[in-house]
């Protein structure tokens, strides 16, 4: 006899130590930190609710639902896990098809999650396609065409904050204005090379920036959890670059203008760190990322031939920096 039950974080000790060991049987690590999230660190921006299987009481598969608790609206399924002995079984669907309705219940029109091109992936059963590289997508019935952003939202600059964690995987599904998203982590827009990270793609960057004392800004909607744009400074790595960092900024096409905000307040936290050189390599093909960059002062210090890797083929980057002292 199968027994499902919903567990919202924050979850108490014994709540998380069954989570752990379940996600523990699969993997040794994950792009965040499991105690902060169970602890509901997050909490305050982030609704974040697992589904848990039992057999006999015995916790025997799981998967976990991300959405903003601010205006819900796409929601993120990970964490899905069966125990190797009880695999096979439709358990995966189970939790799964259990997640993505809690994410729909709570307003969400859209789901999404990160998973390998197999063939009979258990994701595509649940109703789940493949947009590109590893994302797919379900949509709520009726949301169907729901996919694309419209221009003309109101938005403003603010730092990241764990709830954007969803909205900014939609961003990665969206027309991008840049080819690459964020240069240091490899994030690249959609357009231009298959994504190899959805639910991931946040945390790596959220996480790697904040432990070198950086900024992640998101150009976020006002009235709804969208967001249109994100800009990253990464210095160091201190103590021996403290003096360096390196920005990148992006934005969906019909809010690219938004770059030179982001820049200037990227310069202006760059200020504040003592950062003396500021660093940038952009595509060649991404002129107006590059006549930004311009504009806040950046000069080319180096072509980088064939430096990175696009769906087109191989691609030159430019190295800009600027000397802020
Ligand atoms: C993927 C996984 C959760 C499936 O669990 P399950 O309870 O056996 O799933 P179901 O019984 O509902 O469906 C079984 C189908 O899942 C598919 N599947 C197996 N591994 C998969 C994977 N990594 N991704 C997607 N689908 C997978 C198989 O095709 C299988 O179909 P089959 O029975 O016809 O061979 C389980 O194999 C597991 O825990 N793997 C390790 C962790 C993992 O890779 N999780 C996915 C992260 S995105």
């Amino acid at each position: 006899m199968i027994k499902l039950s919903r567990h919202a974080d924050p979850l108490e000790p014994a709540g998380q130590q069954e989570l752990i060991g379940l996600w523990r049987s699969e993997w040794t690590r994950t792009d965040y930190d499991w105690l902060e999230a169970l602890n509901g660190d997050y909490a305050d921006t982030l609704r974040t609710v697992s589904v848990v299987a039992r057999i006999d009481g015995r916790a025997v598969a799981s998967a976990t639902v991300n959405f903003a608790a601010h205006a819900p609206e796409t929601c993120l399924i990970g964490n899905v896990v069966t125990l190797a002995a009880f695999r096979g079984q439709g358990l995966a669907k189970l939790v799964t098809d259990a997640a993505v309705a809690i994410g729909f219940e709570a307003g969400c029109t859209l789901a999404f999650l990160g998973s390998s091109r197999m063939e009979g992936n258990v994701y595509e059963r649940c109703g789940f396609i493949r947009v590109a590289g590893s994302i797919m997508c379900r949509a709520a019935p009726g949301f169907e065409a729901d996919m694309t952003f419209a221009p003309g939202h109101a938005v403003a600059l603010r730092d990241a904050q764990w709830g954007d964690m969803t909205g900014f995987v939609r961003l990665l599904t969206q027309p991008l204005a840049d080819a690459v998203i964020d240069m240091p982590r490899g994030l690249m827009s959609i357009a231009a090379a298959d994504p190899k990270r959805c639910v991931s793609a946040f945390p790596l960057v959220h996480e790697s920036v904040h432990l070198r004392g950086g900024v992640v800004l998101m150009l976020a909607a006002i009235d709804s959890s969208r967001i249109f744009g994100m800009g990253t400074l990464t210095p160091g790595p201190a103590p021996s670059v403290s003096h360096r960092g390196i920005v990148d900024v992006a934005a969906h096409a019909s809010y690219a203008t938004h770059r030179d905000e982001m820049l200037a307040r990227l310069l202006a936290a760059a200020g504040s760190r003592r950062i003396e050189t500021l660093e940038a390599v952009v595509v060649t093909s991404d002129t107006a990322k590059l006549e930004a960059l311009g504009r806040a002062g950046f000069r080319p210090v180096a072509t980088l031939p064939g430096h990175l890797r696009l769906r087109s083929g191989p691609a030159d980057a430019v190295r800009l920096e600027l000397k802020l002292t």
